[in-house]
């Protein structure tokens, strides 16, 4: 592994590239890649490179919109056929006839989520700042797309607003049941959740957040075990920046399948040939970018 790891960062100094990778991606990717992050920070790094190309560890919609961000710049992801399953829960026409019958509302979507859906959207948002987003809102009617759960907690936060949600949901994280939750905490320790985790189990949190807040919650805990109610690998991290915690997934198989696409030798394949570049419609991603950038303004 060693040997893989030298010839990634040896090809990635030659073509001065970036790797950037989320917490979901298999742990040997998090040590290779310069920057590991949630989708917002992510979103952000990718804005910020100077690197000429930018190989991205997860799944396709964070490509899509680090090349929407660098419309110059060649963006790869080592395997095309990543995806987020949740992000296929919604398509653009079918958002775009809700527009035509309710011109009144705001729609809010959530980044996990194609090009041409954030293009006939008002505002993106992660689950790291949706709260915001939708709060810094004129409109008093919202559709929240496409995650019901990251809708649900939205509209348990904000006041005085109609928020409709759209029936997409994340199959790993809805898969959690309040069952599970209550098994593991009989040995102790504190549970943290993602948004995207149905409203039964956010309500056993101690914490609720994105995957970038449960790493910074779990810098600070006083907590000796910690139950983590998001994907698996996250753990990777997390036993990086607190050794001396004991950390327990929330339940066996909180694995998302898509990320564990992207493995070290396709990471390697990517640099050595320049593969598989995401490209995205010149109109639906100016579109699409403004929908980025005014969630970036915003947060
Ligand atoms: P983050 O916004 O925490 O990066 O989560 C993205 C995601 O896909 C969670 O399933
Ligand atoms: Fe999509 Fe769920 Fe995988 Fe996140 S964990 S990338 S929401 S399928």
């Amino acid at each position: 592994m060693e040997k893989l790891a030298e010839r990634i960062r040896e090809l990635k100094e030659r073509k001065n590239a970036v790797i950037l990778a989320h917490y979901y991606v298999d742990g040997f990717i998090q040590d290779v890649a310069d920057f590991v992050g949630d989708s917002l920070e992510l979103a952000r790094k990718a804005k910020s490179t100077d690197a000429d190309i930018i190989v991205f560890c997860g799944v396709y919609f964070m490509a899509e919109t680090a090349k929407i961000l660098n419309p110059e710049k060649k963006v790869l992801i080592p395997y095309y056929k990543a995806g987020c399953l949740m992000a296929d829960m919604a398509i653009a026409e079918e958002i775009e006839e809700f527009r035509k019958q309710n011109p009144d509302f705001a729609v809010v979507t959530y980044v996990n989520s194609s090009a041409d859906v954030k293009a006939v959207s008002d505002v993106c948002c992660t689950s790291a700042n949706a709260v915001k987003i939708v709060e810094s809102l004129e409109e008093e009617k919202i559709l929240f797309v496409p995650d019901r759960n990251l809708g649900s907690y939205v509209a348990s936060k904000v006041k005085g607003k109609e928020i409709y949600l759209w029936e997409g949901y994340c199959p790993i994280h809805d898969k959690l049941r309040v069952r599970d939750v209550e098994e593991r905490k009989r040995k102790g320790g504190v549970f943290i959740a993602h948004p995207e985790c149905r409203e039964e189990v956010r309500k056993l949190a101690d914490f609720v957040g994105s995957t970038s807040q449960i790493v910074r919650f779990v810098k600070e805990t006083d907590a000796s075990r910690v139950i983590v109610g998001t994907e698996r690998e996250t753990i990777h991290h997390l036993k990086k920046v607190r050794p001396d915690v004991e950390f327990e997934v929330a339940y066996d198989g909180f694995i998302c399948d898509q990320m564990k696409l992207i493995t070290p030798e396709r990471l390697l394949k990517a640099l050595e040939r320049e593969q598989f570049e995401v490209f995205v419609d010149e109109e639906v991603a100016d579109k699409a970018r403004e929908a980025i950038e005014r969630m970036l303004a915003l947060s």
